[in-house]
């Protein structure tokens, strides 16, 4: 058995700060992503995560969708069983939207936990709001005929699956991912087991304060996605309109004053501003670099506010592969005027 041992640059991972979630326990403040966007084996992002536990990663947000959770689950068997305790792990999976009725959400779960090879996990998402499969890799024109728009009594049922996981001692937390306020006031009115956590798209050029706020004013830590602009996605992801967050002029400015690459001046933000981001990469360099940025040479306040000019309302991951027949636009998804539209999209019901 091999040992595990931290590398001679490593962050010690007891000094990473720590956000505190309602029931007292504690999450790094930046975690590492998983999810390869079509660009890497899951060989590649499992050697990335034994890398990211060697320099001090302890968060790894990891989904089922990913398909590489088995390769990461051997990484963490070696290091735990090298001797990393268990406890100073913080291991997040979800589960995957053909998988919301309440047996399959605990079937889901236990795959997870027998591919990352643990006995419980940290915490456990709903990855999306819909129960409507698209195969992996798909195109973003893709629909499936039997798509659904949010159900709340529907997705309650699979929230009380979830629940069901912490009463039986597989899961420590439950959480929501690609909610909006409409959504998160429906679902917060009827649990028994409140989200902890709610994983959104955040990045300078898509702040989404009042989500942001929303989840911050009711206990919910949030976890930002795509932490850098998300550079390397897939094309199905990709729209002539999208902004580049690592090209904004502050960021550049700010990054210039820093010397520092401006990946680094995104993933400062995020930290001082209070979410958690989970940048993916599978450089170390690059790993390396962005723990250690959020524990040094922070943002000045003054940096800190000319940022909020970074804004330009920029949704990366619109998710047009959950629209159901009916609905027109990505926006349906959204709840864009406050509302959650039916089965004829905005406008029509
Ligand atoms: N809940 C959800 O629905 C959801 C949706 C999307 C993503 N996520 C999670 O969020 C994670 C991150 O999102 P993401 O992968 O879309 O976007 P991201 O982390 O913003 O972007 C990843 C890309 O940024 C580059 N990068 C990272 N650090 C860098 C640095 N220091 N310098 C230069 N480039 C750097 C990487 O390039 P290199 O490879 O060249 O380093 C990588 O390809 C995912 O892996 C996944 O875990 C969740």
């Amino acid at each position: 058995m091999e040992k595990f041992i931290m590398d001679s640059d490593a962050i010690d991972p007891a000094k990473v700060p720590t956000r505190r979630l309602y029931t007292g326990a504690q999450i790094p403040v930046i975690g590492l992503g998983t999810f390869g966007s079509d660009n890497y084996e899951p060989a590649a992002i499992a050697e990335a995560v034994a890398g990211a536990l060697r320099v001090g990663y302890r968060y790894i947000d990891c989904a089922a969708c990913y398909e590489d959770e088995a390769e990461i689950g051997a990484v963490l068997q070696a290091a735990i069983q090298g001797g990393l305790p268990r406890e100073e792990l913080f291991i997040l999976s979800k589960v995957w939207n053909d998988a919301h009725a309440p047996a399959d959400v605990v079937a889901a779960c236990k795959k997870s936990l027998h591919d990352l090879r643990l006995d419980y996990l940290d915490c456990y998402l709903v990855h999306w709001p819909f129960p409507n499969y698209h195969a992996p890799h798909c195109d973003g024109d893709v629909r499936n005929p039997d798509s659904r728009p949010y159900i709340h009594e529907e997705y309650m049922e699979t929230w009380h699956a979830m629940e069901s996981l912490v009463d039986m001692g597989l899961v420590r937390h439950i959480g929501t991912s690609n909610v909006t306020i409409p959504k998160l006031k429906r679902i917060l009115q009827d649990v028994r087991i409140r989200p902890a956590v709610n994983e959104m798209e955040l990045h300078p050029c898509f702040q989404q304060g009042e989500l942001y706020q929303f989840c911050l004013d009711e206990g919910i830590v949030p976890i930002g996605y795509s932490p850098v602009g998300s550079p390397n996605r897939p094309e199905r992801d990709r729209t002539p309109e999208d902004f580049n967050d690592m090209e904004q002029p502050i960021v550049q400015e700010i990054a210039a004053k820093h010397g520092i690459h401006p990946a680094l001046v995104c993933l400062k933000w995020a930290v001082q501003r209070g979410q958690i981001p989970i940048p993916f990469t599978v450089k170390r360099k690059n790993y390396l670099s962005n723990l250690r940025c959020v524990m040094e040479d922070p943002l000045t306040y003054d940096e800190m506010d000319r940022m909020r000019g970074a804004e330009r309302n920029c949704r990366l991951v619109k998710g047009q592969v959950f629209l159901w027949p009916g609905a027109t636009s990505y926006l349906d998804l959204w709840d864009v005027d406050g509302t959650i539209p039916g089965w004829g999209g905005y406008g029509k019901e």
